[in-house]
């Protein structure tokens, strides 16, 4: 190797930590092997489907389609309006009807995902405030702290839940508020907690968004499982508390997980300004970086999306599939916790306060290793299990795979 080769004098990178767990399971040749790792929803069939709502919108656009010429760099103006609705819509208002004072100081960009959402957010932060640094509660998606590494910005990682991973810790996280300093960015996760499942209630969402503004730092919400809490509306009870606050705000969304659009990659930032001319000058940034990394987004997914969401009785269709996906992982949680009780594995009966796929066992690295090795049981570090992975012939078995490992 010579001496200037890019491979000098480097060393493999850590592996991602989920990917990595998901890779493991499917090396494993035991047909039993039960995936509780992926982030990915899943049916009682263990398949991740494809929704029947995107399917006819597919279909409309194979007929319809004329063109795969390039989109706008922030992309399809059709796709930013229905992202838009679905974000922003008023409580009891109809489609298309948007909190009062909003409309006009939000700039909407198309995505690749959730993640390229999150990455852009992060990425104006070092471009548009020098020297901020980003919060970031500890436990949290492991991509946050990666993409703030990547966007060359300091990570602080604050508590915010109790030691045991139930519930959610607000002295912790009111502490964090009060330590940054003005002009520091927090990510937060807008509903579904990953991997924690703890959401903040309305009430303290309210608290901590007023806190916050009154800090002067800017929240990043990552908003990527709006619909699996509580209700497509109901879970952005958390954006509608920033907004009260007229504060700056940066929402990450993603249609992976609530349209299944997992590999089409279709998310959008929005970026909410003190005012009009505020957020269009913040998305004439959020252009240019968007020029030197993906150029312009992938559209197929936003297609996808505004087919469902521009038409009234697809749109309803939709929700109702995504009402389905919502009870059958309330569902999951609730047998697993009286499989868990029934084969004593103790009282889990807090897992039912959590919101979303995702839960912490509260599991060390020896007893997830048991889990995978004895039992062909995946779960990702602190025993995250993903609710969505269970079935109901799979929660007995898992109970009882947990039961020996504990
Ligand atoms: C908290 C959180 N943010 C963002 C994402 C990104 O999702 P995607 O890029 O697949 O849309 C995920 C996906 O797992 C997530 O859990």
């Amino acid at each position: 190797m010579t001496e200037g080769a890019l491979s000098a004098r480097v060393t493999d990178a850590p592996g991602d930590p989920i990917f990595g767990i998901v890779e493991l399971f499917r090396a494993d040749p035991r047909p039993h092997k039960i995936n509780l790792a992926a982030g990915v929803y899943m049916d009682e069939a263990g398949v991740t489907p494809i929704l029947p709502s995107v399917r006819t919108a597919e279909e409309r656009l194979l007929a319809t389609a004329t063109t795969k010429q390039y989109a706008p760099i922030g992309g399809d103006a059709a796709y930013l309006a229905a992202a838009k609705s679905l974000l922003f819509r008023t409580v009891g208002g109809a489609w298309g009807e948007i909190e009062s004072g909003v409309a006009d100081r939000v700039q909407m960009l198309h995505t690749p995902g959730g993640t390229g959402a999150v990455r852009l957010a992060v990425d104006l932060v070092s471009r548009l405030r020098p020297g901020a640094e980003v919060w970031v509660g500890e436990p949290t998606w492991p991509n946050h702290t990666q993409i703030i590494d990547a966007a060359r910005i300091t990570a602080r990682r604050h508590d915010w839940i109790t030691d045991d991973a139930r519930s959610l810790n607000a002295t912790a996280l009111f502490d964090a508020i009060a330590a940054a300093k003005g002009g520091d960015a927090m990510i937060l996760h807008g509903a579904c907690h990953n991997p924690t499942g703890i959401d903040p209630t309305a009430e303290q969402w309210r608290e901590i968004a007023e806190q916050m503004a009154h800090r002067g730092i800017l929240p990043i919400l990552d908003f990527a499982y709006q619909g699996f809490g509580d209700g497509l509306i109901e879970d952005a009870a958390s954006l509608r508390a920033f907004l009260a606050t007229g504060c700056e705000l940066l929402v990450a969304s993603s249609s992976s997980k609530n349209f299944a659009l997992y590999n089409e990659r279709v998310g959008s930032l929005a970026i909410v300004g003190s005012d009009a001319a505020a957020a269009a000058t913040i998305a004439t940034h959020a252009r240019m970086a968007v020029r030197t990394m993906w150029s312009n987004p992938p559209a197929h997914g936003g297609a996808i999306v505004s087919t469902i969401l521009g038409d009234a009785a697809l749109r309803t269709q939709w929700e109702s599939e995504v009402s389905a996906m919502r009870t059958r992982i309330q569902q999951s949680r609730a047998t697993f916790v009286t499989a868990l009780a029934a084969v004593g594995a103790g009282d889990f009966s807090h897992l039912l306060n959590h919101r979303g796929m995702f839960s912490l066992l509260g599991l060390a690295d020896d007893q997830l290793k048991r889990l995978r090795e004895e039992h062909a049981v995946y779960l990702v570090s602190r025993g995250r299990i993903n609710m969505a992975g269970l079935s109901s012939a799979k929660v007995p078995i898992v109970a009882t795979a947990v039961a020996a490992v504990l």
